[in-house]
């Protein structure tokens, strides 16, 4: 069992109302497991073509920040989880032939994915930062506080880890709350709009003097654990 490293609060009304009430959801390390479904929510909650933005082109060739890439997920449906999916009948109630013997299917303890973070490493001229995002919250869970909570953890677990400074292609209407703000003289490729370049220092000063155009940072360590069989190119 992978370990939770967090906690959400569903109904916790929103970002701005803090984490302490409501039903508490665990947040927890993406896996491997985890990848393909993580990829269909983010097709789900953007555009398509998501993948053509020039936010993308930094993370060509380059894994994912492992330690940071966070899933929420829903309490597992108990039907599925006590004694593996419920066997197939035939209407008389006995046992469909294609049923017997069906074992459980790996990932059945999982519940809905309700939300997932993933952070990426890049470079300002020399300078490391991790890119975070892309970062989605279900339709029918957004507005309860999920986004926040996932940010906030991953930006605990950035500073933990000796992380100084994080920026992010976004909506600075949402990201303020979390510190984010615009970053002068750190460009991105066009059609990005400046205004959407946005940055947090994890340490006091850490974006002091810092600008440039945003790069890969191919010398990053492939740490992440995340791989999905849909969306390897071909052979
Ligand atoms: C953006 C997103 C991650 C926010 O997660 P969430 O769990 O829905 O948001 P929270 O519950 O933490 O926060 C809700 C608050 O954020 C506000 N908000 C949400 N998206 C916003 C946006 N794009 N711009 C400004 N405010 C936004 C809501 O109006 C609400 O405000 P309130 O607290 O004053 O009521 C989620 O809506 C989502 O997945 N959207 C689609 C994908 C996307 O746009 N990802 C971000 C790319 S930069």
């Amino acid at each position: 069992m992978r370990p939770v490293v967090g906690v959400a609060y569903q109904g916790a009304g929103g970002a701005s109302s803090g984490p302490e009430r409501g039903t508490p959801l665990p947040i927890e390390t993406e896996t491997a497991d985890d990848a393909c479904e993580v990829e269909a929510l983010f097709d789900l909650c953007f555009a398509p073509g998501r993948e053509a933005l020039s936010s993308y082109r930094l993370r060509d060739g380059v894994l994912p920040v492992g330690a940071l890439c966070l899933v929420l997920r829903d309490e597992p449906d108990p039907a599925m989880t006590a004694g593996g999916w419920p066997a197939a009948r035939w209407t008389d109630g006995t046992a469909a032939p294609e049923a017997t013997g069906r074992g459980a299917r790996p990932g059945q303890a999982r519940g809905p994915l309700g939300g997932a973070i993933r952070f990426w490493a890049v470079r300002i001229g020399p300078a490391p930062a991790l890119l975070l995002g892309p970062i989605a919250i279900h339709p029918t869970r957004q507005g309860e506080g999920l986004g926040a909570a996932l940010i906030r953890e991953g930006l605990a677990r950035a500073a933990a880890a000796g992380h100084s400074r994080v920026m992010l292609i976004g909506d600075a209407p949402y990201y303020a709350r979390f510190g984010f703000s615009r970053l002068a003289g750190v460009t991105m490729p066009p059609p990005t709009n400046p205004d959407r370049v946005l940055g947090r220092a994890l340490a006091p000063g850490a974006w002091a003097g810092i600008a440039g155009p945003v790069t890969r940072d191919l010398a990053a360590p492939a740490n992440g654990p995340i791989s999905c069989p849909c969306k390897a190119p071909p052979p």
